[in-house]
């Protein structure tokens, strides 16, 4: 039962003590993050993983591509474990290795390699953190970098000092929408379809980009839309609308503020008393909000629940095993990266972590 569950999690967890930090994502379901040492958005969680030198290991609740980079960026000796393995991210999974690296020779072949006189490359590659290790490590030898949807912006502008364009993998709408702010234009980023020759651009529309969006989303996002939006501020004149920025362009636009996980919660922390706030993101995350907050009227824009079911497959279970698999000398799900991927991906993720506006 769920009581037996939570019991079996706390004794384990005590047991460990320091020896092992949980950490979870703000989209983890409560009976998850109710155990979390440290709960956050993927940048403050790629940062906990460094924090954290006494622990030896990290069980992180959370998906696939974040357990990587905790890997990366946690000491040698620190295992990273995933209660799930089946917990990956549908967007990151849009991206292949392969696939980046041929996008890569059809534009270094199509833009050239040489600096221009200013010493900008011709293009910059920046993923976003929901992507493989592999992807990271290629941004890592190739002078690009790391980005989450709370630095986004601080990132491309590191990218626009060092390269002439930005190809922006795997999320189109995070590129998109941090480009738009920046005052790029829709014909300065053409989509790359990684099925088709030049991505199905002309050579003529790569030479004009200034950032290559590829052709990703996230399922859980991309389901906001405007008439939510309209829906929601003709039934609450006056209520406050924040999406994440992996929402389309037109809901974002279509919305008071837009920021990553993070950006959400602080939001909801300095609101009156009162206030009405309609969130366009996961819903773990937006009923905990509602929840801690009675004085606020707080709801998800989408009215049929939308859960990251990836997120989801972190069930209280697999916490309790792997809590006490570890108590037994087991090292179960340990997510490894190989150690040249690691090194690549490190300096990437370094960049970004240095990068600042
Ligand atoms: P942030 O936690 O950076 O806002 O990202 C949200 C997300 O979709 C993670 O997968
Ligand atoms: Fe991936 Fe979207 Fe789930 Fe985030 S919410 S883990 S981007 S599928």
């Amino acid at each position: 039962s769920e009581a037996e569950l939570e019991a079996r999690i706390i004794a384990a967890k005590a047991e460990l003590g320091d020896r092992v930090a949980i950490l979870g994502h703000f989209y983890q379901r409560d009976e998850v993050v109710r155990h979390a040492d440290f709960v956050g958005d993927s940048f403050m969680l790629a940062q906990a993983a460094k924090q954290h030198p006494e622990a030896e290991a990290f069980v992180f609740c959370g998906v696939h591509f974040m357990a990587e980079t905790a890997d990366i960026l946690s000491g040698e000796d620190q295992a990273v474990i995933l209660p799930n393995l089946a917990a990956g991210c549908s967007m990151a999974d849009m991206a292949t290795i392969d696939q980046v690296e041929e996008c890569w020779r059809q534009l270094t072949d199509t833009l050239g390699t040489e600096p221009d006189t200013d010493g900008r490359q011709p293009v910059i590659p920046v993923t976003y953190m929901n992507s493989s290790a592999a992807i990271k490590a290629f941004c890592g030898r190739n002078g690009g970098i790391v980005c989450t949807s709370s630095n986004a912006r601080t990132v491309l502008e590191w990218a626009f000092v060092r390269g002439q364009r930005v190809v922006f993998f795997p999320d189109q709408h995070l590129g998109r929408n941090t480009a738009k702010a920046m005052g790029i234009t829709e014909d300065e980023m053409p989509l790359w379809r990684p099925h088709l020759p030049l991505g199905g651009n002309t050579v003529e529309q790569l030479e004009h980009a200034q950032v290559i969006l590829w052709n990703g989303f996230c399922s859980v996002h991309k389901r906001f839309t405007v008439a939510q939006i309209e829906q929601a501020r003709a039934e609450y004149p006056g209520v406050r609308v924040i999406v994440h920025p992996e929402c389309p362009a037109a809901v974002v636009e279509a919305a008071d503020a837009n920021g990553s996980t993070e950006v959400i919660r602080r939001a909801i922390e300095e609101a009156s008393p009162g206030d009405v706030i309609a969130i366009g993101t996961e819903i773990n995350l937006v009923n905990r909000l509602a929840d801690e907050h009675p004085d606020l009227t707080i709801f998800c824009l989408d009215p049929v629940v939308c859960p990251c079911s990836t997120m989801y497959r972190i069930h209280p279970a697999y916490l309790a095993w792997t809590l006490e698999s570890l108590l037994a000398g087991e090292t179960p799900n340990r997510i490894t990266v190989d150690p040249a991927v690691a090194d690549a991906s490190r300096v990437a993720l370094e960049r970004m972590l240095a990068a600042r506006p």
